[in-house]
């Protein structure tokens, strides 16, 4: 068989995704495609049950699962129940995720650290098992979902941006830990999508004390987000996840951040510009740190 052919009949061969909060949003519509296409797809969502009544029965293209993706020993069985079912993992999507919304200053220790429970340990935890599979197949590709919200902090949404820092700092190091592997990650950073994702952040106002006089437009900013721009996000996750599930097929290396979405790319060019210029502004004077030899 010459070299075109085989790749032309492995592109054809269904590929294995596993693919974490796909009960709602952007992880619902994206199974839906995937199965659509052919492909074969292991679903996690808390609620096996939302995973049955939307998708249906196990069968050799779908697998559902229970998972508490803070719980190491309950993603690490997620991983090893996909691998039964199906053989292998070819695609790992880190998709679950939401935001805790409230000024740094205020926001409760307990909403920052289980908003990093599922955004960020969530997706070590789906790594630590998911990576060996990949990494000793010599093939693959991870993508963990971030936010423009990754590269640029927001008021009023602290703790999630800090999440999503998070989330981009670990990918670009996976990315290069996996390079001589052979496996492509990256980190997809979209703009405002159309899901419940902002009826779902965490408002917690009750724990975060009187309100402060100074962060009044701030207050107003979250409010207007959970309630002025639901509904009326510009983007499609259709579109979306026609974009993840393209990468999956794609020749050629990907780029480790990805921003979709025009505002996302519209916002994170602006920061990354402004990022350039404030280092070569002030290079001069922080590159001069090394001893004098
Ligand atoms: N929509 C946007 O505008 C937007 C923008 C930037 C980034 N994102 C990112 O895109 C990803 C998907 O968001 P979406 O828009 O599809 O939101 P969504 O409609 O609210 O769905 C979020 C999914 O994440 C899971 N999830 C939420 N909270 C969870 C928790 N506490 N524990 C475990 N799982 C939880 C849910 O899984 P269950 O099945 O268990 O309920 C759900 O299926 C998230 O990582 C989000 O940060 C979204």
């Amino acid at each position: 068989m010459s070299t075109a052919a085989a790749t032309a009949d492995a592109a054809k061969q269904p590929l294995v995704f596993y693919v974490t909060g796909a009960s709602k949003g952007i992880g619902k519509v994206l199974v839906q495609k995937i199965i659509a296409q052919g492909d074969k797809v292991a679903a996690t969502s808390r609620d096996k049950k939302q995973l049955t009544d939307i998708f249906g029965q196990d069968s050799e293209q779908f697998l559902s699962l229970a998972v508490e993706l803070a719980t190491e020993e309950s993603v690490k069985q997620s991983i090893q129940d996909t691998v039964k079912h199906f053989g292998t993992i070819d695609v790992i999507i880190n998709n679950a995720g939401y935001a805790a919304t409230g000024v740094i200053e205020t926001i409760a220790d307990r909403h920052i650290r289980d908003n990093f429970d599922i955004n960020v340990f969530g997706v070590f935890n789906v790594l630590r098992y998911g990576v060996p599979i990949l990494r000793n197949k010599k093939s693959g590709l991870i993508i963990n979902i971030s936010s423009v919200g990754g590269t640029i902090g927001f008021q009023g949404f602290g703790a999630y941006c800090a999440t999503k820092f998070a989330v981009n700092g670990l990918t670009e190091t996976l990315a290069a830990e996996l390079k001589s592997s052979n496996v492509k990650v990256t980190s997809v950073e979209p703009g405002y999508f159309r899901t419940d994702f902002i009826g779902n952040a965490k408002e917690n106002p009750e724990e975060a004390g009187a309100p402060i006089e100074e962060y009044k437009p701030i207050y107003d900013f979250i409010h207007h987000h959970n309630v002025g721009i639901h509904g009326k996000q510009r983007g499609d996750p259709s579109k979306l996840a026609d974009i993840l599930v393209g990468l999956a097929r794609h020749q050629g290396d990907l780029p480790t951040h990805l921003y979709v979405g025009a505002d996302s790319n519209e916002y994170a060019l602006a920061k990354l510009k402004q990022q350039v210029a404030d280092l070569e502004k002030w290079q001069s004077i922080t590159s001069k740190t090394d001893f004098d030899e």
